[in-house]
C-alpha cells in the first residue's frame, strides 16, 4: 500500500509551480527503501515537492536539490537561509500591487528580466497563469498574469515559506544540469527525477527555460544504471483519454510501472471522474533494495495494464 501521508496539504508548498509532484508524494515516498535514505537528490527540482515531503516524513537525512533555472535556485537558497527576508519582500510587493495590480505585474516582470531577483520570481509565480514559467526565445520570462487573482496573501506565504524553510534546513540547492547529480550519486542515495514533459524534446522548450533532449537523457540514465545508482524517473502523465510521450528504451533495464494517483484536479474541476496514471521507472539498484518487482508492487497501486496500451 502507498505511504500514508496526512493528505497533500500537510506538506507545505514553498511556492506554486506548474508540474509540481505534490499530488504524488505518497506514491513516491512509498518507493523509498524502508527507514528512508541517507541522501535524497532531486536534480529537476522545481518546487521540490518530493524533497519537502521526504523531510516532512523523516525519510531523507541529507537533501540535495538542483535545477537549471538559476533564479529558482537562488529563491530556494533564500528560503532555506533567510525565510524572513523572503516573506518581508513578498509582502512589500503584494501590498504595493494593490493600487494597480496589472501595471505592477508588468513592471515586476520587466524588473525580474533585468535583475533575476529571486523574490520577484516568487511574486511572479504567485501571479501568473497556472503558476507556469514561460520564457521567450531569448530567455525573457513572458508568462501573463492571471487577472482573476492577486497571488497568495502574505499570511499564507508566511506560513508556507516558514514551514518549507524549517523542513529544508541543511539541504543544498545548486544551479546545475541533472547529469552530474545523477551519475555521481552515492550508492546509498536515492535520486528522484521529474524532467520536463516530452513533446518538444529537440527544440527549445519555452516551458522551464530549457527542454530536455531525449538521447543524451537516455545515455545519462544508462551511465547511472552502470554506476548502480538508485533512481526513480517520473516520465509522462497518462490519463485515460490522453496519452503522450515515448517510453524509455527497454535496454536500460528499468522497471516500468503505471501508478494511480487519484482524480486529477483538472478532471475534478470539469466534473469528470478521471484517474491520473503516472508512469514511473525504477533503476535496477533501487528495485533490488526494495525486494524486486514484487516488492515494488506491494508498495504502490499499480495499474494492471500492458506497456503496449499505455506508455
Ligand atoms: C516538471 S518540473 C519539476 C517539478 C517538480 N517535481 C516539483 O515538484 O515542482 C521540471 C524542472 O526541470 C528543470 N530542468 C529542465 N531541464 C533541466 C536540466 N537539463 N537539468 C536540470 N533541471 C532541468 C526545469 O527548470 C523545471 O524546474
Amino acid at each position: 500500500m502507498p505511504w500514508r501521508t496526512d493528505g497533500i496539504r500537510s506538506v507545505p508548498q514553498a511556492f506554486p509551480y506548474q508540474g509540481s509532484k505534490r499530488a504524488l508524494i505518497g506514491e513516491i515516498l512509498s518507493l523509498f527503501p524502508d527507514g528512508g535514505v541517507s541522501q535524497l537528490i532531486e536534480p529537476f527540482a522545481g518546487s521540490a515537492a518530493i524533497s519537502v515531503g521526504a523531510r516532512k516524513y523523516g525519510l531523507a537525512t541529507d537533501v540535495a536539490i538542483s535545477d537549471v533555472n538559476q533564479p529558482l535556485i537562488a529563491l530556494w537558497n533564500r528560503i532555506i537561509e533567510d525565510p524572513g527576508f523572503v516573506i518581508e519582500e513578498y509582502t512589500k510587493h503584494w501590498n504595493a500591487q494593490l493600487d494597480d495590480p496589472r501595471a505592477y505585474f508588468l513592471q515586476a516582470r520587466d524588473d525580474f528580466n533585468q535583475s533575476n531577483d529571486p523574490v520577484l520570481l516568487l511574486y511572479l509565480l504567485c501571479r501568473v497563469v497556472k503558476a507556469a514559467v514561460r520564457y521567450s526565445k531569448n530567455g525573457q520570462f513572458n508568462q501573463s498574469a492571471d487577472h482573476r487573482r492577486l497571488g497568495a496573501r502574505p499570511e499564507a506565504i508566511r506560513k508556507r515559506i516558514s514551514e518549507a524553510s524549517r523542513l529544508m534546513q541543511g539541504a543544498s540547492a545548486s544551479h546545475q544540469s541533472y547529469e552530474s547529480p545523477l551519475v555521481d550519486a552515492p550508492r546509498d542515495a536515492l535520486v528522484y527525477m521529474d524532467p520536463p514533459y516530452q513533446g518538444t524534446t529537440d527544440v527549445p522548450d519555452h516551458r522551464y527555460l530549457t527542454g530536455l533532449r531525449r538521447e543524451p537523457f537516455v545515455d545519462t540514465l544508462q551511465q547511472a544504471v552502470d554506476n548502480n545508482v538508485s533512481f526513480i524517473v517520473s516520465y509522462d502523465v497518462v490519463t485515460d483519454d490522453n496519452k503522450y510521450g515515448t517510453k524509455l528504451p527497454d535496454e536500460l533495464g528499468l522497471l516500468h510501472r503505471h501508478v494511480t494517483v487519484g482524480a486529477s484536479s483538472q478532471a475534478t474541476l470539469s466534473g469528470r471522474k478521471e484517474i491520473t496514471v503516472e508512469s514511473l521507472y525504477l533503476s535496477p539498484a533501487l528495485v533490488a533494495r526494495l525486494g524486486g518487482a514484487a516488492g515494488v508492487e506491494a508498495r504502490v497501486n499499480v495499474v494492471p495494464t500492458s506497456d503496449d496500451t499505455l506508455f
